[in-house]
């Protein structure tokens, strides 16, 4: 059976040379299935709903993870994003009641306070990093409400471990079709053995979380990390901690840069959520009750997630051989999903590259027409969290500042993990009254 259709020859260079770009070209020309060779593997691409829907969904059972999580776990280890069923299964039954919706709920008040300790110190036009500014934040918060208070200062000293890790994963996810047999052969027989790609950065985590957990089972308080700390030793309680530093500070932190950015790309949009916020809180800042009754701040955050998918991709591998949309799909291969590209389809989005939160008003698409928090099993297990977080932090904000980008230029895109702006984006902030009673 033939292969689905696809780039050939030198034209596969630019898979190397500008991942996402290219997979978006790739998709648009080729359609719903396309694939392409990598020096020993063929890459399939699907950008169907319902196809996507069958791997992550009804037939989920067939699938593994793939590259992402082979990088990813010479840093984590053995963590909830790069464990395969049975194992996951086991450790996402561990960690759900940390995110369960009144707990999550729980964490409301935090989310606000550390919102506006955070803002206090910015002065009128004086620029702001607004990626370093949303991840410090969103990392205080992941700290403090899975962690604890006491633990802010070792996520910030994580986090900087993990950002030498992004910015190394650069170079390395472009070229990892070709090292991935390479180190999943090292890592069946040698299953402790050092990391392969972060040697240096995974012992310093360690370094960073012995004494940590050493003091906390000690203490026995009965947040998150006690409940770890229960039900694990030592090597697994640093594989969950470092991955929910990871999972939950960058991909909500790079989810309001965006908001942010597009809001101060167009200002009547802005204008129109203030005036919901107006109407909906008058002179107080949000609780988790009031977001249900924000429609149009959703709608905004929706369509920002739609064209800035934090997780912009993620991969899948059949474990036995599959037919999918009329072709056969070898066991092992690799196969991967991308919210960016099937979110920017003009068949489920007109017009797909504007911004027009509006789109969603009774908008009706397949299920997995938008996925940025995944599916099935393995969906995201902070989206609520996330969801919660991200609109809490834009409306607590907005209520006293505004922020315009520093120059006009429209920002690029650069997917290593996450999908970053390609540049350093400044944001002057501007304060605006907060509304109080008559
Ligand atoms: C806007 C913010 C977020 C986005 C867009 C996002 C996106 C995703 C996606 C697409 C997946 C699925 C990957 C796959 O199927 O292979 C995922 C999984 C995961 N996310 Fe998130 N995430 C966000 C926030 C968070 C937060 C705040 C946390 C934790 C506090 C978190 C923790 C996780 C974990 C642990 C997994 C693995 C779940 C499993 O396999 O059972 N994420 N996320």
């Amino acid at each position: 059976m033939q292969a689905p259709p696809g780039p050939r020859g030198s034209e596969v260079r630019g898979f190397i040379r500008q991942t996402l770009p290219f997979l978006h070209q790739t998709a648009r020309r080729f359609g719903p299935i396309s694939s392409f060779r990598l020096l020993n593997q063929r890459l399939y691409l699907i950008d169907q709903p319902d196809w996507i829907q069958d791997i992550l969904i009804t037939r989920q059972h067939l699938f593994v993870r793939d590259t992402g999580a082979t990088l990813l776990r010479e840093l984590v280890g053995d963590g909830l994003l790069t464990r395969d069923e049975p194992a996951h299964k086991e450790r996402r039954r561990v960690l759900q009641p940390a995110f369960h919706r009144a707990q999550v709920a729980s964490y409301a008040d935090m989310m606000v306070a550390e919102t506006l300790r955070h803002a206090a110190p910015w002065q009128p036009d004086v620029r702001l990093d607004i990626v370093a500014e949303m991840k410090r934040l969103t990392l205080t918060i992941v700290g403090a409400s899975l962690f604890g208070a006491d633990f802010s200062d070792s996520a910030a000293r994580i986090a900087a471990v993990l950002q030498r890790v992004i910015d190394r994963s650069r170079c390395i996810v472009p070229v990892l079709a070709l090292l991935e047999p390479l180190a999943l052969r090292y890592r069946r027989h040698f299953p402790a053995g050092p990391s392969l790609f972060f040697r240096s950065e995974r012992a310093e985590l360690e370094t960073i979380l012995a004494p940590v957990i050493r003091q906390r089972r000690e203490s026995r308080q009965k947040d998150m990390f006690s409940l770890l700390l229960a039900d694990m030793n030592d090597q697994d309680a640093t594989d969950e901690i470092v991955t929910m530093v990871l999972a939950g500070h960058e991909t909500t932190a790079i989810a309001l840069t965006w908001l942010w950015y597009l809001l101060g790309k167009h200002p009547a949009v802005e204008a129109h959520i203030r005036e919901e916020l107006l109407h909906v809180l008058g002179d107080r800042d949000a609780t988790p009750d009031d977001l249900p009754r924000l429609p149009y701040t959703a709608m905004v955050f929706h369509e920002a997630l739609r064209l800035y998918p934090p997780a912009p991709a993620f991969g899948r591998r059949p474990v036995e051989d599959i037919e999918l949309g009329g072709y056969r799909i070898p066991r092992g291969a690799s196969i991967l999903l991308s919210p960016y590209i099937t979110q920017r389809n003009p068949l489920w989005f007109p017009d797909p590259d504007r911004f027009l939160p509006e789109r969603w008003r009774g908008i009706s698409i397949p299920k997995f027409a938008f996925f940025p928090f995944g599916g099935g099993a393995k969906v995201c297990i902070g989206e609520g969290f996330a969801r919660m977080e991200a609109m809490l932090v834009l409306v607590t904000l907005l209520r006293r500042w505004r922020l315009r980008p520093e120059t006009d230029l429209d920002v690029g895109t650069q997917a290593a993990l996450t999908l970053r702006p390609d540049r350093p984006l400044w944001m002057l902030p501007t304060p605006v009254t907060v509304h109080t009673a008559p």
